[in-house]
């Protein structure tokens, strides 16, 4: 078993809320129950590369009751620079892994705790295994399409806002009897769209994993109107592909794209098609701010003290997971590379067909099959 004195914790990828959450649970478990210090290291892998090291001692008087209710992450985080292939001013990329190793010994830290997404415990947990750095991983992302975990911290407020989102469009779709199209994030999985979608009683969820066509939609949203409703609320799923298999991405000053726009297209393809004005709001980063909601402050919580009790059994490559109403732990190497996607067969698609919303191109599950 190794001797633990100095833990280090970083979050690293998109912030969300829980995240300062899960940085507390941390620092209580660690000083209170095993009496160690703890080094917050600044703005994800970063922190440790740059000269002089970037972190902070985190003694439990920083943690007075604001920072379980805060959004964001007190540490700072990057979703960019992959510090195996590092952009450098001059546009060429460094492989700058070994400042991270040698940060972590200049740290004196024992072990370290990567609060990340799919992508960064992947390049995380290379890093460390290139260094034979003792690390832990604990599972964030509005996302939730992390392997091997049914919740990761971040998804459950992303939802919420999606739902509170809905609920403001329903009252002004209804008075001006139209379609209101709510475009949110997710990257490649619909989990968000479809969780929010049904949660806040859209009549037509569109996502990555189900192939939809215009008509389909144009169909849904007459029977709407023949049912004598005289609105309509679709979400789509920013990594929703256009019909000719496109997904329309966005890009600012040169950097890196990102998703967006499918929405605007949807709401350009409809108008003319449907009997209605058609609007469009693009949620994007509201997802990742604000109060945690409950569930992200019992998985945060529940997460930072198992990943401490893992380091102090010694058990490391793991990651802190959540199955069956519970804090597991699975090996990092079974996680990371791909993204968990929903399944299109799975119980939240049926029921989404179950309420008759059009979930994209298949046939309604009726009650005899059901
Ligand atoms: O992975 C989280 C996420 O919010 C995605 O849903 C979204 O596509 C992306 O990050 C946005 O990234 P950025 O913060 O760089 O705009």
């Amino acid at each position: 078993m190794p001797k633990v004195h100095r833990l280090g914790v970083l979050t690293s990828g998109g912030d969300c809320a829980g995240l300062n959450a899960a940085i507390r649970a941390v620092v209580h478990r660690a000083v209170y129950g095993y009496g160690w210090t703890v080094h917050g290291i600044r703005d994800g892998s970063l922190g440790l590369m740059n000269r002089p090291i970037e972190h902070q001692e985190l003694t439990l008087d920083l943690f007075d009751s604001n920072l379980l209710r805060m959004g964001g992450t007190m540490l700072g985080t990057t979703n960019k620079g992959d510090p195996f292939a590092f952009p450098m001013p001059d546009g060429s990329l460094k492989d700058r892994s070994g400042e991270f190793v040698e940060g972590f010994h200049m740290l004196g830290l024992d072990a370290l705790i990567v609060i990340g997404g799919d992508g960064s415990l992947k390049i995380l947990d290379l890093l460390c295994k290139k260094g034979g750095l003792p690390m832990v991983g604990v599972p964030k992302t509005i996302d939730n399409d992390v392997h091997l975990t049914e919740f990761a911290i971040g998804f459950s407020t992303a939802v919420n806002v999606v739902v509170d989102a809905l609920d403001r469009l329903q009252p002004t779709a209804a008075s001006h009897h139209r379609v209101m199209i709510l475009e949110v994030m997710g990257r490649d999985a619909g989990h968000i769209a479809l969780s929010g979608g049904i949660a806040g009683g859209a009549d037509v969820i569109l996502i990555p994993e189900i192939p939809y066509s215009l008509a389909g939609i144009v169909k849904k949203i007459e029977d709407v109107r023949r049912s004598g409703r005289n609105h309509a609320l679709v979400v789509v799923a920013e990594g929703c592909r256009t019909e000719d298999g496109a997904t329309p991405t966005v890009t600012w000053g040169g950097q890196q794209a990102r998703y967006g726009g499918i929405g605007h297209y949807l709401a350009e393809r409809l108008s003319g098609r449907v009997n209605a004005e058609v609007r469009v709001t693009v949620l994007g980063h509201l997802q990742r701010g604000g109060q945690p909601s409950m569930r992200d402050r019992l998985l945060a919580s529940s997460f930072g003290v198992h990943a401490v009790d893992l380091v102090a059994r010694g058990k490391f490559n793991r990651m802190v997971a959540w199955q069956d109403r519970g804090v597991v732990d699975v090996p990092i190497s079974k996680v990371v590379g791909s993204a968990r996607h929903v399944e299109p067969d799975g119980a939240l698609v049926h029921t989404a067909r179950g309420l008759g919303t059009y979930v994209g191109e298949e046939q309604l599950v009726s009650a005899e099959q059901a």
